[in-house]
């Protein structure tokens, strides 16, 4: 491992989204301001900045991570996904992102990145969650204004393949 030193930056290469990126960091740089601050990807949010509200969640090689406990350092080498991969083309909503919508799982949108980052690796690993393996993601973050059981609601309505469509699968399914 190399060692990294803090009175310089160092030189970080991942890629972003399916794009190449880079940058020059100081080692204590957490990746949450890397993405937000240098490049510009502000779909990631910040809230506590400790790693309980679950707001920066982003995947790394496909894993969920909260990028307020990563470094920039980290994901040297690594592939990155955030919020911002996942419409298929501008101004068309992922799956996922419309069964929110449908299914009314946001309201000031805070928490929203962050969950579907977590939901959309969920649906990677499992393509037919149960509300309990949803439920257990969903208590990895914090939502102070929707409520979860219409969050539920959205996440089982894509493993059901409902979505976009309305309203049969309820948060206990
Ligand atoms: Fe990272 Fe809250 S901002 S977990
Ligand atoms: Fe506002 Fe979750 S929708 S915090």
């Amino acid at each position: 491992m190399p060692r990294l030193t803090a009175d310089r930056r160092h030189l970080v290469r991942f890629r972003l989204n399916g794009q190449a990126v880079s940058g020059e960091v100081e080692p204590r740089l957490l990746l949450s301001d890397f993405l937000r601050h240098m490049l510009g990807a502000t779909g990631t949010h910040v809230g506590c900045e400790h790693g309980v509200c679950g707001a920066c969640t982003v995947q790394i090689d496909g894993a969920p991570a909260r990028a307020c406990l990563t470094l920039a350092v980290q994901v040297d080498g690594a592939e990155l996904r955030t919020v911002e991969a996942l419409s298929p083309a501008p101004g068309v909503l992922s799956p996922l992102q419309e069964a929110f919508r449908v299914h009314h799982g946001l309201q000031c949108g805070f928490c929203t990145a962050g969950i579907m980052m977590s939901f959309d690796a969920l649906l990677r690993e499992t393509s037919r969650p149960t509300g309990e393996e949803v439920r257990e993601v969903l208590s990895g973050h914090l939502c102070r204004c929707t409520g979860y059981a219409s969050i539920v609601r959205a996440a089982l309505a894509v493993g059901a393949g409902l979505a976009p469509d309305v309203g049969t699968v309820t948060p206990d399914a």
